[in-house]
């Protein structure tokens, strides 16, 4: 059958972004004749043995209680169970200080579907025909964005300043507030605080000053909050969460170990909060309740957020710090190699100025010395114009072994060295941009 797909439809029936790579690297796997790959694409948490302990645990303490029936039987309200919003609550009030209610909670299914309900809740076009844009305001960003909305024209994507310290190699992004243009034709404000793909963590300053532009105009704020504090607390710097008026918290729990179980929060304004609900219920009624029984028992006494400072940031922190050895090991120092600061996530983000190849070719070379990890190019949604940056940069996962990163590091710096040595004129580490 060859049924006439609508324009969502058709939009909504091709992969965006990264699962398009996907694609190609699983077709890679399968395809590879028993051949090792060292897999550095991975978005998937590390099953670490204390996180899947505590959701077993979580898991016995419900199927023992009375509650069971209740959770698993039963529809329930599309804002969410009781006892997951009397946790996350309780929890966010006495920990920041916060006088949130039941009207400023709304719980998801993951929270790639709140982005989904707020782009096309608030981004597009309004009844007299105006068109709202969803406003990255620093790009790179989570690829997910670039699928999330039914009107593409409506994703802006603003380029960063580039702050670069050239002796070490390291560099880190800064939202450019010279061009940043928040205002009236502004539907909502987006971004991934710890920032996945680069690990960026935008300044409490910074965040500060996004929400005082977007405030006067009532703007909403979206900051995902998929990797900080309190749960799964992959920042591995200082960093505040931070609320306010036009701020709608975004909080996932897949990083904390619970991705299958589809779980995401929203906090902030009733309104909001409201229009959010609405359109959950249109669309699927409510997240899965067996994960909001399990999570409302780990946050309510304390384990999730314990677990996360003491189990799931050091494990990640200590693959940043193997990642960034293993690259200053092997890496030559005449090249023009700059690795992301290490703030949070669970990636790390290499960028190679002045590649003479793309990023899709580089990744193929990888692949010839068995090393998959995923070009740049498709964190860069709603970032329309040509940049030659988004074909240098690659997203490099930390859920490998320490072994692997050090292997795959060394190859990708034996590639570097060969593909830059076969452009015309060799670049130079000290760079102008
Ligand atoms: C920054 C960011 N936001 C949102 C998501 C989606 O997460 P969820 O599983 O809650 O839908 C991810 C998943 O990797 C992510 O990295």
């Amino acid at each position: 059958m060859n049924p006439a797909l609508t324009q969502f439809g058709e939009q909504m029936s091709h992969l965006t972004g990264v699962r398009a790579i996907m694609k190609d690297i699983i077709e890679t796997l399968k395809t590879s004749g028993g051949r090792d790959f060292i897999n550095l694409s991975a978005g998937n948490p590390v099953i670490l043995p204390e996180v899947e302990q505590l959701w077993r645990d979580c898991t016995e303490e419900l199927l023992a209680s009375a509650e069971y029936g209740e959770v698993v039987c039963r529809y329930g309200s599309s804002t969410g169970y009781q006892p997951l919003i009397d946790a996350v609550l309780a929890d966010y009030n006495r920990r920041y200080g916060l006088a949130l209610s039941d009207r400023n909670i709304l719980i998801t299914p993951g929270s790639q579907s709140l982005y989904f309900l707020a782009a096309n809740a608030l981004g597009g076009y309004t009844t007299d025909g105006a068109l709202k844009r969803i406003v990255l305001p620093l790009s790179p960003d989570y690829t997910g964005y670039g699928g999330v909305t039914l009107i593409p024209e409506a994703l802006k994507a603003y380029r960063p300043t580039l702050e670069i310290e050239a002796a070490d190699h390291r560099f880190k992004y800064r939202p450019d507030f010279s061009q940043l243009q928040i205002d009236s034709t502004t539907g909502f404000v987006l971004f991934s605080r710890p920032c996945n793909p680069t690990g960026n963590v935008l300044t409490d300053d910074e965040v500060r000053k996004i929400a005082a532009l977007a405030d006067p105009l009532d703007v909403p704020v979206f900051v995902d909050s998929a990797y900080a504090p309190p749960f799964p607390s992959l920042n591995f710097t200082e960093m505040t969460p931070f609320f306010g008026r036009n701020i709608i918290h975004c909080v996932s729990l897949s990083k904390a170990g619970l991705p299958g179980e589809r779980l995401g929060i929203a906090l902030g304004d009733e309104r909001i909060i409201q229009v959010l609900e609405a359109f959950l219920t249109n669309m699927c009624l409510h997240s899965s309740r067996y994960g909001q029984a399990i999570a409302a028992r780990a946050i309510q006494s304390g384990r999730l957020a314990d677990l996360s400072t003491r189990i799931i940031r050091p494990y990640y922190q200590a693959k940043f710090n193997v990642l960034q050895t293993a690259l200053d090991a092997a890496m030559p120092g005449e090249l023009p190699w700059f690795l992301h600061r290490g703030e949070g996530a669970i990636f790390a983000w290499l960028w190679l100025k002045d590649l003479p190849v793309t990023d899709w070719e580089f990744y193929q070379h990888l692949k010839d010395v068995g090393v998959i990890l995923v070009p740049g190019e498709p964190f860069f949604p709603g970032l329309d114009e040509d940049w030659s940056h988004k074909h240098e940069c690659f997203r490099i996962s930390l859920t490998a072994s320490d072994a692997e990163l050090e292997t795959a590091m060394q190859r990708l710096a034996q590639v570097a060295t060969q593909v830059y040595a076969a452009a015309p004129a060799m670049p130079q580490a000290t760079v102008q941009v």
